[in-house]
C-alpha cells in the first residue's frame, strides 16, 4: 500500500506514494523547506486522506507553529481540537529542562511518541529536527539504535514517517550525523541554490526502498498553498519518461544545451517566433548535480493581424534548466 505525500506532483515520482510503514529522511540545508514539506504531509494526510497525524518539533513551540502555518491556510489548532492532529515537543532547551526535572530518559521520549501514535491511531508521524533530537543521546551509537527501534515500532503500527535532518552549510553528506540515512527507507534531499534573485528550489529522491523512483532533479515552489512540484514547462516537456536505454544518451555540452533550450522555448510558445535570444547561460551545481541554466527573451506573434484586426506581438523572458549529465530538460519557465 502507498501513502500519498500531499505534495502535488511528487507521488508520480515515487510510483504513487511512499510504501506504507516506511521512514523517509528529508534533509537539506537551512531554509530549504523541510518544516513546510513535512507539515504539509501531515495536514494533507488529515484533510485529504482521513489519516490522523502526529508532528514532533524540536525547534518550535506549538504556538509559533500555529502562527507560521496560517500563512498556508493550515489551521493546526482547529485540527488539534478536532483530535486528528497532535503537536509534540518544543525548543530543545525546554525539553531538556523538563526531562531533567522529571528524571526522564531518551527511551521515555521514544515511548511517549509511540504511545501518542498508538492512541491517535496515527497513520503519519513527523519528527522535525533530528539533529537536535540526537543531542539528547550520549553518543552516535545510542542514537542510531534508538532510531532503529523507533522505526521498527512505527512500522509495526503501520505508521509512515518523515524525519527531517539539517545539512550544515559547506558540509558534504546527506544528514547531520551521517547515521540517519542508513536507518531510513528513503531519502529526499531539498535544495535552495543559486544566487540572489535566481535561487531555485529543487528536490532529489536519493533512495526509496521498495519502489521505483525518478532519478532526476525536480524543481518545486513554496507558494500560498504550500509546496508543489513545478512541471518542466507544461506542454513544452518533450520526453515524459525517456526509455531506460536512452537516459544517459549524451553528456550535453553548453552548446547542445542551448540548442535544446531554443527548441523547448519555440515549442512552448507555439505561435510564430519572431526572434529568440539567449542572454545568459552557465553551468551550476544543485547539490551534486550539474545543471545548465540558460535564459533569454523570445518575441512571437501571439495574434496575427488581418485586414481589420490588430495583431499582437509579445515578448517574454524565459529560463530553461537542463541536466548536464544527460541533456534532460528539467524546467522551462516563461515570465509574462
Ligand atoms: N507562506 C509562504 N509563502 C511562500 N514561501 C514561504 C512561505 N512561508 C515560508 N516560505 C519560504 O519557505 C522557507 C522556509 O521553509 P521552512 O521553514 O520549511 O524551511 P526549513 O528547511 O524547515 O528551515 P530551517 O532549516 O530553518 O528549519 C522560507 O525561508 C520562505 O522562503
Ligand atoms: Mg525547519
Amino acid at each position: 500500500m502507498r501513502v500519498k505525500t500531499g505534495i502535488p506532483g511528487l507521488d508520480e515520482l515515487i510510483r504513487e506514494g511512499i510504501p506504507k510503514g516506511n521512514l523517509i529522511l528529508l534533509s537539506g540545508k537551512c531554509g530549504t523547506g523541510k518544516t513546510t514539506f513535512s507539515m504539509q504531509y501531515i495536514i494533507k494526510g488529515i484533510t485529504d486522506y482521513g489519516e490522523p497525524g502526529v508532528f514532533v518539533s524540536f525547534e518550535r513551540k506549538p504556538e509559533v507553529l500555529y502562527e507560521e502555518m496560517k500563512s498556508f491556510g493550515w489551521h493546526l489548532e482547529t485540527l488539534e481540537k478536532q483530535g486528528s492532529l497532535e503537536l509534540l515537543g518544543g525548543p530543545l532547551d525546554s525539553i531538556v529542562k523538563f526531562g531533567k526535572k522529571v528524571g526522564a530518559k531518551e527511551e521515555d521520549m521514544i515511548e511517549e511518541i509511540i504511545e501518542v501514535v498508538r492512541e491517535k491511531k496515527a497513520g503519519r508521524l513527523v519528527l522535525d529536527g533530528l539533529g537536535q533530537f540526537s543531542m539528547m543521546f550520549p553518543d552516535k551509537l545510542a542514537f542510531r539504535s534508538s532510531l532503529a527501534s523507533l522505526q521498527q515500532k512505527l512500522n509495526k503500527l503501520g505508521c509512515t514517517s518523515i524525519f527531517t535532518s539539517e545539512i550544515e552549510e559547506g558540509k558534504e553528506g546527506l544528514s547531520r550525523l551521517g547515521v540517519e540515512e542508513f536507518i531510513a527507507d528513503g531519502v529526499i534531499i531539498l535544495y535552495y541554490e543559486g544566487d540572489g534573485l535566481t535561487r531555485t528550489r529543487a528536490l532529489e529522491i536519493r533512495k526509496m526502498r521498495g519502489t521505483e523512483h525518478s532519478n532526476y532533479l525536480s524543481f518545486f515552489e513554496i507558494a500560498e498553498e504550500g509546496i508543489k512540484i513545478v512541471k518542466p514547462g507544461e506542454g513544452a516537456y518533450l520526453e515524459k519518461e525517456p526509455k531506460k536505454s536512452e537516459e544517459k544518451k549524451e553528456a550535453t555540452s553548453l552548446e547542445q544545451a542551448e540548442k535544446a533550450a531554443e527548441h523547448i522555448v519555440t515549442q512552448h510558445v507555439q505561435e510564430k517566433v519572431r526572434s529568440l535570444m539567449i542572454e545568459s547561460s552557465d553551468i551550476k551545481k544543485i547539490g551534486e548535480i550539474p545543471v545548465f541554466k540558460i535564459s533569454g527573451t523570445v518575441e512571437y506573434i501571439a495574434k496575427p493581424s488581418g485586414f481589420l484586426r490588430h495583431g499582437v506581438t509579445e515578448k517574454r523572458f524565459w529560463t530553461v534548466q537542463i541536466d548536464a549529465r544527460n541533456g534532460r530538460v528539467l524546467m522551462c519557465r516563461m515570465q509574462p
